[in-house]
């Protein structure tokens, strides 16, 4: 397959077989992630955002469809791809640092012990872990530490994709704000590749350059690429000041609130009309908007040429009765 993008999500399906019978959670989602690019997915609890992660962590195998990083195929874990899990995945026997350093030395082999040490410290410190809380076992540790960890371990292995399955949901604001800073720091020195799930729009605007909107399962889709095109650096107490702030934020709130829902009405009765599959495909295909260039056009008087209007129903052209 030829690589388009530095991560390539094509035609990607995952059903499973359940008790009340086969479970099509989703079965045709396609989407890129530039490198460098920060790139957010929002979508209903049960659409199926982890199991996409899991995926492209190569940790699950999809049922259809392919993933390409760096033009080779994903076909189980690597130390390339960083994964924070929704439910914090340590090793209970070791320490905190211990946990952090375990993944270090996997990654970069030839350091000293010495060197592993005090990178993986740096980054235990950078998440607000330090006073002894470094030393102690995940048991003796509360969710938030244990979620702190798992980052300190992501950001420190220094992966080509880092995956981020809400991982500041357990954390109180402060420290949320904190590692939010941190990651905007560490993206904006190293230009690190993210691909991160979210339920907090405000968080998804702050760090993400796009922001895909999942329709709600089953047979879930990626509907909406939003663009954030807010200029960096951002900082959490003047973003909101930005003219292009609300009109995401609206946005978003709009698509959970109403639209994740009716296109996934109208999917249903596209798919139950029997078109073809290229009627089908061309009807579901993803729209691309950026609410803030249009709220910025509107401001200055004229209407964006080919701005599309997220609220029209994906295009269909031809209907057949096949
Ligand atoms: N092993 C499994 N067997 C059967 N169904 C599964 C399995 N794993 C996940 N599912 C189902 O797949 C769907 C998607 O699950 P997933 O965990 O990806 O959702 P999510 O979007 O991450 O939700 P949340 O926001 O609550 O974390 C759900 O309906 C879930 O019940
Ligand atoms: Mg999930």
């Amino acid at each position: 397959m030829a690589e388009q993008h530095f991560l390539d999500i094509t035609h990607l399906a995952k059903r499973f077989d359940t008790e009340h019978g086969e479970l099509t959670v989703f079965d045709d989602v396609s989407f890129g992630l530039d490198k460098g690019e920060f790139v957010c997915i929002i979508g209903h609890s049960g659409c199926g955002k982890s199991t996409i992660l899991n995926v492209l962590a190569g940790l699950d195998s999809p049922s259809g469809g392919e993933v390409y990083m760096a033009g080779k195929e994903v076909r189980g874990p690597s130390l390339e791809r960083g994964v924070v899990f929704q439910n914090y995945s340590l090793l209970p026997w070791r320490s905190a640092l211990s946990n952090v350093e375990f993944g270090v030395r996997a990654r970069f082999p030839g350091w000293s012990k010495s060197r592993v040490r005090e990178h993986s410290l740096q980054y235990l410190h950078m998440v607000g872990l330090k006073d002894g809380a470094e030393h102690r076992k995940p048991s003796a540790l509360s969710g938030g530490m244990r979620q702190r960890v798992s980052i300190a371990r992501a950001f420190a292995t220094q992966p080509q994709l880092l995956l981020l399955d809400e991982p500041f949901g357990a954390l109180d604001a402060l420290t949320r704000g904190t590692i939010q800073d941190e990651l905007l720091k560490i993206c904006a020195e190293t230009h690190q590749t993210v691909f991160m799930i979210t339920h907090d729009v405000d968080e998804a605007i702050l760090l993400a350059d796009r922001i895909l909107l999942m329709t709600n399962g089953p047979h879930a889709r990626v509907a909406e690429s939003v663009k954030v095109s807010i200029e960096r650096p951002r900082d959490r107490t003047t973003i909101v000041h930005d003219a292009g702030y609300y009109p995401i934020r609206t946005h978003l709130v709009d698509f959970l609130v109403s639209r994740s829902r009716e296109l996934s009405d109208r999917d249903d009765a596209v798919r139950d009309a029997g078109h073809t599959r290229e009627v089908q495909a061309e009807a579901m295909a993803p729209v691309e908007v950026d609410p803030a260039a249009d709220a910025r056009a509107e401001a200055a008087g004229f209407a964006r040429p080919h701005a599309p209007d997220p609220h029209a129903p994906p295009p269909l052209k031809a209907v057949n009765g096949n």
